[in-house]
């Protein structure tokens, strides 16, 4: 079948300003729409920025915008989306080119929840136990992939960008909720601020964005009981 891609274009260093680019190419229905950016890319202009790295739904680094909604272009099967498909670069974020962002001011973000496991007591000789109930309860949270998706679809993030976001969140939600962690003041402390886990106001975009099916809403909701009952 053919399609047709048009993608918004932008590179700050030539352009006064975003333009639309519109690419014809040919593709199986079941092929992947990095496949579809690839033929452009390859065989068309390879000038086109994009960032991409597995193609298998496992780093997160090709998250943009899909026909106005977030997703991940290897995970998006063309037969989904149609013969005409608009791509744009997340929003919310800046524009380095194409349809790559900056994401450092998102990763500043995921590293100021401290997301690793906090604990200097003596393990002994063997590693850390936990019952599969306890490690149940962070388990949704485990399948993050940092890819962007639903802090650049949150309408809270769009009004303030100092807002941690629903990735931030979902990261700390993963170690406050260890067994094993000794951390969880220290780490609710930096998601209780003025803009931490308050400025979510459950739009739920964040959780129809994410690729991984997180019910991130879900774990922002127990972070939020979490700081009352800590008095954060
Ligand atoms: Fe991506 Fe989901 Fe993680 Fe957000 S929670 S960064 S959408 S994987
Ligand atoms: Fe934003 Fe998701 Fe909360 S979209 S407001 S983080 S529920
Ligand atoms: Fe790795 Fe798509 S390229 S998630």
């Amino acid at each position: 079948m053919k399609i047709t891609l048009k993608i918004l274009r932008f590179n700050p260093e030539t352009d006064q300003k975003p333009w639309w680019g519109e690419y014809q190419v040919e593709m199986e229905p079941d092929d992947r729409l990095l496949d579809a950016i690839h033929q452009v890319k390859w065989y068309q202009d390879g000038t086109l920025t994009v960032r991409r790295s597995c193609a298998h739904g496992i780093c997160g680094s090709d998250a943009m915008v899909i026909n106005g909604r977030n997703g991940l272009a290897c995970k998006t099967i063309i037969k989904d989306v149609g013969n005409k498909v608009t791509l744009e670069p997340l929003r919310g974020f800046r524009v380095i080119k194409d349809l790559v962002v900056d994401m450092e001011p998102f990763m500043e973000k995921y590293r100021s929840v401290m997301p690793y496991l906090i604990n200097d007591e003596d393990p002994g000789t063997r590693e850390r136990l936990q019952s599969q109930e306890d490690r149940a309860i962070f388990d949704d949270s485990t399948k993050c992939i940092l890819c962007g998706c639903c802090t650049a679809s949150c309408p809270s993030f769009w009004a303030n960008p100092n807002y941690l976001g629903p990735a931030a969140l979902v990261q700390a939600h993963r170690f406050i909720f260890d067994s094993r962690d000794r951390a969880t003041e220290e780490r609710l402390a930096a998601v209780g601020g003025s803009d931490g886990a308050w400025r979510c106001r459950t739009i739920f975009n964040c959780v129809e964005a994410c690729p991984r099916e997180i019910n991130i809403t879900k774990a922002i909701g127990e972070i939020k009981k979490a700081l009352l009952y800590n008095g954060g």
